[in-house]
């Protein structure tokens, strides 16, 4: 009986959808749909008529005098005094000195590679270039111009700059599109976008009709996407023998491209960078009056010894500012740099060495060294927000009028991001805190000191046991070059490597591209829903292609989730996932809260997986931090828990104590803030699928319903899941693939001394040594068996086997009581559906 029942609410859920499917005229079911008739506008990339059909007179001479009063517009803006000045600066960088050879090479050729030093101007230029050009031979109003960048900010803050260098307003010929933004208009023929939206676009126009040029730049960061779209562009050209197609890299090792497009050219634009003094970490404690005395090498699996620092003779600093950094340094051995412990997983803690180092040379260059801003390239955010906090209460560096300190990274606001290219009054120091965003896609003009703490975080993938981690990890000498080169742009610089010399010499040439270390699930979707047919034919025709391994993998996931069926064909599920730019279980997990009209936390659950953990743990105050968490704790759930901290912020915020609400409880204000409007992009990405109608009371009918939710998490989460073995005092967990695993510190599950469930779904495991669940939701067997698995219509078979694979795997001695709770919540669901 359970089972019979058990597929009726499968078949239902893959029928619903399906269904639903059909009275949604923007689901991309149908492929032979023609492009955009059934999109809204906005899908489209440019918003002007469809270029030239050439019979329609009328319309070739509207476009010919519009393409004239661009013309001429351009002229005029070039003729007054600010074009004038602006021209002159133009003209000092070394990509307007090839202007000529770059144009003649595009027009000569479809495909044209351009490698030259970061800051050279390859992209504000070369697509300037690319559009003065059209508008001056009167096919201004037909040339359409799209430019990828990797990450939204660099998108939004170059078009920003090239609308000002044409003294034009943003969305005028010159636009952005990133995800969930954008600024473009019935003019704009030069749009930089993200590389996902361009992927996004294909989806619908294959042939990216009316586009004339494809610029893709930063294409030596080896993205997925990036490489992705080289695919797929590589095996549009012969069908679009108009089209152009420009690679834009900051390194030299163009020829790889070069051979991957047969021979295309590569234009190098020669630069010309002033000389940067370096140090490294030796060095640098040298000046401190401490040495470091032995260091060994990286060992073969990436992890470092031990190293020791010895005191020299004592040398009193001259600097008042630095004695308390001293202090620190007395007192600290490097262990962060060797230990491997779960509390080392970022390796620059709050009060280790690494800040109190940062802080005692940025005090250092403040009081003694010439004037210009500082870049300090940090790990992750979460070491910006933590350093900032820290420099924010020190009492030189945090008095504004004498130093402007500023962070720069791939999430931060727009408004926030163009602070960083401003200039500071005079007396004042400008310090940037970035990631390795403001490595090659950003410049920041005025910096001469660099201080580089050799790492990034990286996404990596673990084939083997299937294992994602994002961790900091070593840089490439490449990125330390280029991390090094920022600092001599405009006059000799400074770059303090906070590294050994020979930690350097450890580092690989060049980091191996993302599509080599990266769970391909949405890669996959992609390829899918593009109907690029088979995915490992496809991915074997890669600049490099990923692991047969990883490919497997990610096939055998989006079956197990439902997202394709057998045949490796799209599931309805699937085509909804690919609508959702968010990573597929999330994107499951959207689905289900919409059609189980619990989407109320949902949201919140999905926004704050996506966003930096809210609840802060300063290391100093961890009790109090851990007892201000445990309040929203008590239903054996992260982010039921996460659910309670934003709902209880969204209150406070209405009474205006949002800011109040976060101090005392020990939240970060900026994840509530992110988490708050993804929640926004999410539900309207929903209402674009059409799953939801946009009236909130019918979508949260069930919101209050915590089973529902935590059922909706499970399906989202699944196989994300452990079996949780109890035993006298406590319980261990394990599974399938890592047998034994440990819940992190910071999980609510991790102070239980009992979970009164069979179940744990996780969100995120993290291998360190051992493997470490980030998050956990603890479910009961029904829920399992009723979310665990797909959700495609016809599928249930495929499920239960499945199921019944992992029940038997873990051997849980529940079977009667499952059955039981299992009817009870049938009932309750099929009476409330
Ligand atoms: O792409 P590439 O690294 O070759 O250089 P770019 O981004 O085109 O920048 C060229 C120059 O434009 C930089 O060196 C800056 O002087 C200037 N620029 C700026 O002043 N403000 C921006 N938002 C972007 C670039
Ligand atoms: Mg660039």
């Amino acid at each position: 009986l359970p089972l019979g029942l058990l597929q009726r609410v499968d078949a239902y859920l893959g029928d619903y959808l399906y269904q639903r499917s059909k009275t949604n005229n923007n689901f991309p079911d149908t492929f032979s749909r023609s492009s955009s008739s059934s999109l809204s506008t906005d899908d489209g990339l440019f918003e002007q008529p469809e270029p030239l059909a050439s019979s329609n007179s009328v319309m070739e001479k509207i476009l010919l005098r519009r393409s004239m009063q661009m013309c001429d517009q351009q002229q005029a803006w070039q003729e007054s005094p600010e074009g004038c000045k602006m021209l002159e600066f133009r003209k000092t960088l070394p990509a307007y000195k090839e202007k000529d050879a770059i144009l003649a090479a595009i027009s000569q050729n479809q495909i044209v590679i351009i490698s030259g030093a970061t800051g050279c101007g390859k992209t504000t230029q070369v697509p300037q270039f690319i559009l003065e050009s059209e508008i001056e031979s009167a096919r201004g109003a037909v040339c359409n111009i799209i430019c990828t960048q990797p990450r939204r900010i660099s998108a939004i803050s170059v078009s920003e700059r090239i609308a000002s260098e044409r003294g034009e307003k943003l969305g005028e010929c010159v636009g952005y599109k990133v995800r969930f933004e954008g600024v473009k208009g019935r003019d704009t023929h030069l749009l930089f976008c993200t590389t996902g939206i361009l992927l996004r676009r294909l989806l619908v126009d294959r042939n990216l009709k009316g586009i004339t040029h494809v610029i893709v730049d930063e294409i030596h960061e080896r993205g997925m996407n990036e490489d992705f779209l080289l695919i797929v562009l590589k095996d549009l050209l012969p069908h679009r023998p108009e089209l152009k197609l420009i690679l834009m890299s900051a390194t030299l090792d163009a020829e790889l491209f070069s051979s991957y497009f047969d021979g295309a050219p590569i234009l190098h634009i020669p630069g010309f960078t002033y000389p940067v003094q370096t140090r490294f970490l030796e060095n640098i404690l040298e000046m401190t009056g401490y040495r470091l005395t032995q260091c060994n090498q990286i060992d073969d699996y990436g992890q470092e010894k031990m190293w020791r620092i010895g005191k020299q003779a004592p040398r009193k600093r001259k600097s008042q500012i630095a004695s308390s950094v001293e202090d620190a340094l007395r007192t600290a051995d490097f262990k962060d740099y060797s230990s491997q412990t779960q509390e080392s997983l970022s390796c620059w803690n709050p009060d280790s060495i690494g800040f109190n180092l940062v802080e005692y040379l940025l005090c250092n260059i403040c009081e003694n060294e010439r004037p210009g801003a500082v870049l300090v390239f940090m790990t992750g955010w979460d070491d910006i927000s933590s350093l900032k906090d820290k420099l924010q209460a020190h009492p030189f560096l945090g008095d504004p009028s004498r130093v402007l300190l500023l962070t720069c990274h791939g999430s931060m606001a727009s408004s926030e991001q163009r602070l960083i290219f401003d200039e500071p009054e005079d007396g004042v120091r400008k310090i940037v805190l970035a990631t390795n965003i403001a490595e090659t896609s950003i410049t920041i003009n005025d910096i001469v000191f660099v201080l580089d703490c050799g790492k990034a975080k990286e996404s990596s993938y673990d084939a083997l046991n299937n294992t994602p981690c994002l961790l900091p990890s070593w840089i490439s000498k490449v990125s330390a070059q280029q991390r090094r080169g920022r600092a001599g742009r405009v006059q000799p610089g400074e770059c303090y490597h906070l590294y050994p010399r020979c930690v350097y010499d450890a580092f690989a040439e060049y980091q191996l591209p993302e599509i080599l270390r990266t769970p391909l699930q949405s890669l996959c979707l992609q390829i899918k829903s593009l109907k690029l047919g088979s995915i490992s034919d496809f991915l074997s025709r890669a600049l490099q292609s990923p692991e047969l391994l990883a490919v497997q993998n990610a096939i055998e996931y989006l079956k197990i989730i439902g997202a394709l069926d057998q045949n490796e064909n799209l599931t309805v599920l699937g085509r909804y996932l690919t609508m959702l730019p968010v990573e597929p279980k999330l994107g499951k997990m959207l689905v289900l809260g919409a059609i189980l009209n619990c989407l109320d936390p949902v949201l919140t659950v999905v926004a704050s997986l996506s966003v930096r953990d809210p609840f802060l743990m300063p290391l100093d105050k961890k009790d109090l931090a851990e007892a201000a968490k445990s309040q929203f704790s008590g239903d054996y759930s992260d982010h039921l828990a996460l659910v309670r901290a934003y709902g209880g912020w969204r209150d406070a915020e209405r009474d205006l104590s949002g800011y109040e609400y976060c101090w005392k409880n020990f939240l970060s204000v900026q994840s509530m803030k992110a988490i708050d409007s993804l929640r926004k992009e999410f539900f309207s990405l929903l209402m674009d699928t059409g799953l939801v109608d946009g009236n909130p009371t019918t979508c949260n009918a069930w919101s209050h319903d915590e089973h529902l939710v935590r059922a909706v998490i499970c399906g989202g989460l699944y196989p994300g899941i452990c079996s949780i073995v109890h035993n006298e005092k406590s319980f261990s967990l394990k599974t399938m693939e890592d047998g034994q695993v440990l819940l992190h510190s910071n999980s609510v599950n991790a102070r239980e001394s009992k979970i009164p469930y069979p179940w744990l779904v996780f969100n995120e495991k993290i291998k360190v040594n051992t493997v470490f669940l980030r998050d956990s939701t603890a479910v009961s067997d029904s829920v399992l068996l009723l979310f665990g698995g797909s959700i495609s219509k016809g599928d249930a078979d495929g499920h239960l086997k499945m199921l019944g694979g992992y029940l038997e795997f873990y051997m849980q001695p529940y079977v009667e009581e499952m059955y039981q709770s299992l009817r009870r919540q049938l009932d309750e669901l099929i009476q409330t559906k």
